[in-house]
Formats: C-alpha cells, structure tokens, sequence
C-alpha cells in the first residue's frame, strides 16, 4: 500500500538502444525496472541503426510500460509524475519515450518532468547505496559522454572533465570492431581482456594539460588501429587478447588517476562511477584498489543500473521534481542536451 507522503514515478527511457520504464518511490527504492533490449538486432549491423532503434521502441514501448506497472503492482493512480529522458541521444529514440511520457502526462493528468540521460546515469549511484549523499566526485563513462563531475548536491554539480573527442565507450566500441569483435565493443573488450597480457603492447596514455580534468581517447585509438596495420603489413597476426588488455589498461589508468587526482584536490570522502562503462571489470578493480589506497569510500551500480536503464532516469525525476521541475507538454527532444542545461 502507497504510504501518503510517498512520491513514485513512473520512468521511461529510450535514447539509445534500451526501451526501458520503471516504478520508483522517493527516489531510492526501484519497485520495477523493465529493459527491453536491442542489442541483439543491433548486432546485425555491427553498431546501432538510428531508424530501427526508433521503429523497435515504437513497437516494445507500451509493453514494457505495462510490465514496468505489473512488476510494481501499482496502478497509474498511485503515480505522482511520469519521468522522461529527454536528451541527449537519438532524436528518434527519443521521441518514441518522449512522446509516450506526454500522451501519459496528459490523459493522466500527472506532471511531466524531463530528465537529462547523463543526470540519470549519476543517479544510479543513489539507487545502489540507500545511504549516498553529496558531496562526492564522480566518473560517468558511457558510450557517448565521458564526464567527471564535483557533486555538490542533488542535481547540482561542477564539470571537471569531458572528453575532447571520442568517449570512453566509443573508444571501446571502435577498437572492438578494428580487432574483429564486432559489437557492443565494451563488454567483449572486457571478456577477452582476462585472457590477454596487458603490458603485451605500450599504447600511450593520454593525460593532456598538467592541470586538466579532460579526456581524450581518439589518439588512443589511432594508435591501436597504427599497431594493427603494422602487424598486418608485417603479416603478422595479433593477439585479439593482448590488444584488449593492452588498450583497456591505457584507457582505465587514465579515467581512475584522474578520478583520483580530482576526488583529492575537491576533498571529498566519497567517489560514484557511472554509466555502461562502469561495468568493466578491470576499471571497477583498479578504481577499488585506488579508492582504497586513498581511504575514499566507492560506489559502483551494479551493472544493470550502470546500464541504460529507466529506475535511474525515476530517481532523477524525483530530485527534480521534489524541487518543483514541471515541464509542459511542449517540451521537445534534445539530441544534444548539455550537461547543466535544463
Ligand atoms: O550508458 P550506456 O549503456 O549507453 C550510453 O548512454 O551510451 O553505455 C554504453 C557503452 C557502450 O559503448 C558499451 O560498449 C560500453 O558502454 N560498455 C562497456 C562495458 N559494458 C558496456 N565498456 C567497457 N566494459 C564493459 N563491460
Ligand atoms: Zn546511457
């Protein structure tokens, strides 16, 4: 039974590749969280396909919507708001949430309030440790941002860091589809990385400026595409495993010293990961090891709220909407949604 002071939304997220809706009350407890994913499709093409993307979310949205209520037992009355991605990410996928989330606002007549996709991946942070409060620095790498941010509250934040061309994730997808992995790049990288040798090939690591926060992977990534050609010319076969390794080390060491670096220099006691490339296992090992050193306390998601998913987007919309964010129905789809942009 709903309590009376108790706030559940009701999410949806479709920027990219996952249709997702879930049930979330007062920000913290998921009581559903349905993803229905296109990667398997996706795979096909060997990246994801902007207008299947869109046609696929038409077609799943309303079940898993229905599944999201279902799994929660709830009934759209027990509803205070209908939370919504609304940038960045594909316009297409986006509308097909967006869309979906006003004809529900409005025959429902519940608030509608817009959330930013890289807000909701920091927010998985709250769903995984009931008790995480700001202040803390955090690392969101996912597969088109890569961000370290000084969280000074709910929703309100400091850019540290972006990347300054391709994003943590992309980098991994590229390499992947260069090493004949295919797609999605992060997780195969990942597999195939605990069979290789890391040290096996010395990709550079690219910190830039001495007092920079910012990232930078293209190069990385055009030094692993160089070594392969090489190899090829040499007609020599690389070690799909060692390449893995050895580009996964160059990425992590660079996100986890800075992650570090600015969770020092802000003084803050506690460090949030973030986002699909959060589920990396080598980068959630070393980013242990350094938090420990350092005596800060880490939280990572679990891997099915660092992916896209719809319980993070619920509890963004909550921090939002307890500040009294209302959006109207013409709000509109952002592909290119800034950070700090509302
Ligand atoms: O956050 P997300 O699900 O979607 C975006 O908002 O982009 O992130 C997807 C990205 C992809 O680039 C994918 O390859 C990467 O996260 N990823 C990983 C792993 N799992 C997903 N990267 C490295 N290791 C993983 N285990
Ligand atoms: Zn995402």
């Amino acid at each position: 039974m709903k309590n009376k002071d108790d706030i559940y939304i009701l999410a949806i997220e479709s920027s990219c590749d996952e249709t997702a809706a879930a049930v979330v009350k007062n920000g913290r407890e998921v009581l559903s969280n349905v993803i229905s994913s296109q990667i398997a499709l996706h795979t096909l093409f060997g990246g994801v396909v902007p207008e299947i993307a869109s046609r696929k979310h038409i077609e799943n949205i309303d079940g898993v919507i229905s599944k999201a209520m279902e799994d929660a037992a709830v009934t759209f009355d027990d509803i205070d708001a209908i939370g919504v991605t609304y940038g960045p990410g594909l316009v297409g996928a986006l509308l097909v949430g967006l869309a979906e989330a006003k004809a529900l606002a409005y025959t429902l007549k519940k608030p509608l309030v817009g959330v930013h996709h890289i807000e909701g991946h920091m927010c998985a942070n709250y769903i995984q440790d009931k008790e995480f409060k700001p202040p803390y620095v955090a690392l969101v790498v996912s597969g088109g941002h890569s961000h370290l941010l000084y969280v000074k509250d709910y929703g309100e934040y400091e850019i540290l860091g972006r990347t300054r061309d391709d994003a943590a994730g992309e980098a991994y997808d590229k390499v992947a589809r260069a090493i004949g992995m295919g797609y999605p790049g992060g997780p195969k990288i990942d597999k195939a990385a605990k069979e290789g040798n890391p040290h096996a090939v010395e990709f550079p690591r690219v910190f830039l400026e001495d007092d920079s926060y910012d990232f930078s992977f293209s190069g990385l990534k055009s030094a692993v595409l160089n070594y392969i050609n090489k190899q090829n010319m040499m007609g020599i076969e690389i070690n799909q495993n060692d390449v893995a390794a050895s580009f996964q080390k160059a990425v992590i060491e660079v996100l986890v010293e800075k992650t570090i670096k600015a969770a020092k220099e802000k003084g803050v006691t506690s460090v949030a990961m973030a986002g699909g490339v959060a589920s990396n296992s080598a980068l959630r090992a070393l980013m242990s090891e350094k938090c420990n050193e350092n005596g800060f306390h880490l939280n990572i998601p679990d891997p099915i709220l660092c992916t896209d998913n719809a319980a993070m987007i619920g509890s963004a919309a909550y921090y939002e909407y307890i500040k009294g964010r209302r959006d109207t129905l013409d709000l509109n789809a952002n592909p290119n949604l800034k950070l700090g942009e509302k």
